[in-house]
């Protein structure tokens, strides 16, 4: 429920729809989700790169990076994670509405999270992109080494450990880590957006 009273939306007279003519592409959100360490940051930095090139207007808002700023006092207890998640949804609605083809590299472990986010922007406007890499190469390759700290009893509730992640039911765009490498799973991506005509 909204705490503020008293407000009142002022629109613009320039749309979404103005500057993605000037910019010459739709916006979008590609929201990937995964576990930690399947290759969600990865991914969406090598997909930027090439966007880019391809003169497509890219941000891309990663999960370790976020936490820094906009949402430093939110932990991992489901309550916080849902919170983070419903942030970033707000901000990547402001960004598709700047005309961006924005990239979300976050867990967001619970479907409902994520079901949310996509019912707050428009048709095809949210990509959702399921990074899915089995539990046992996420903890093998454990850039971090936060799956040898949760094993060890160092973190509490570490998602695929003890906190759960729920996979998509009908994700847009699947890539699979553990099979594909990178630069197959970016041009599996790539080919669905020239596909669906969100880039030439
Ligand atoms: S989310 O669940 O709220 O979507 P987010 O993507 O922002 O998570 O942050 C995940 C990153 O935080 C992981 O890649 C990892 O580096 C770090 N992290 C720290 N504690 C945890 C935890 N308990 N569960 C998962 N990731 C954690």
């Amino acid at each position: 429920m909204s705490e503020s009273k008293n407000i009142v939306w002022h629109d613009s007279i320039v749309t979404k729809q103005d500057r993605q003519e000037i910019k010459k592409h739709k916006s979008a959100v590609l929201w990937f989700t995964g576990l930690s360490g399947s290759g969600k940051s990865t991914i969406s930095v090598s997909l930027e790169k090439e966007l880019h090139e391809l003169g497509v207007h890219t941000y891309r808002l990663d999960g370790d990076n976020v936490r820094h700023g906009l949402n430093k006092n939110l932990g991992f207890s489901p309550e916080d994670r849902t919170e983070n998640i419903r942030r970033i949804g707000e901000v990547a609605n402001l960004m598709v509405d700047a005309g961006l083809v924005t990239l979300t590299a976050f867990i967001s472990p619970y479907r409902e999270d994520r079901d949310r986010v996509r019912a707050l922007l428009e048709d095809n406007e949210f990509i959702e992109v399921y990074v899915k890499c089995s539990i046992e190469a996420c903890e093998e390759r454990d850039p971090k080494g936060l799956y040898q700290k949760a094993r060890a009893g160092g973190i509490q509730g570490f998602t695929g450990i003890d906190a759960p992640y729920e996979e998509p039911v009908k994700p847009e765009v699947t890539v699979e880590t553990d099979k594909q490498s990178l630069e197959e799973s970016v041009q599996v991506i790539i080919k669905y957006l020239r596909e669906k005509g969100y880039v030439s």
